[in-house]
């Protein structure tokens, strides 16, 4: 799977979104290990607080498959905003994928961060 195949399936998964409070519509998906393709979107809340983001979702899904370990994820904004991840979805990353990469669309051209970039002091036990 190329890292444009896999911005292609992020960026369709905006289509799930539901971000009625935002309007601003995230897509995610990851390989594993083994070349399974988890997908997430942004789940948002009334409260606000208890908002999912794209990337965790995909996360989540994936590791309650039994896939705790993965190498690749891409983040697509609806509208061509690069959707770098957020902190909390960063501390996740370092967990599941802390030597892995975030795919990201710049000004219409893919590119990657190590995670290890994005979060460079993340939280360990
Ligand atoms: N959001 C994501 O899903 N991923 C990101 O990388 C950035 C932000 C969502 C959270 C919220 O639903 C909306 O975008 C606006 O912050």
């Amino acid at each position: 799977m190329t890292d444009r195949e896999l911005f292609d399936i992020a960026m369709s998964m905006c289509d799930k979104a539901y971000a009625p409070y935002s309007h601003f519509y995230v897509g995610a998906a990851l390989i594993t290990d083994d070349g399974s393709v988890y997908t997430g979107c942004n789940i948002e809340n009334a409260s606000y607080g208890a908002t999912n983001c794209a990337e965790r979702t995909a996360m989540f899904k994936a590791v309650s498959e039994g896939h705790a370990h993965f190498n690749r994820i891409a983040v697509a904004a609806y509208d061509g905003t690069c959707a770098y991840p957020c902190g909390i979805c960063l501390q996740v990353m370092n967990e599941f994928m802390a030597d892995g990469t975030v795919i990201l669309e710049e000004n219409g051209k893919l590119v990657d961060y190590r995670v290890s970039e994005l979060l460079p002091h993340g939280f360990n036990l």
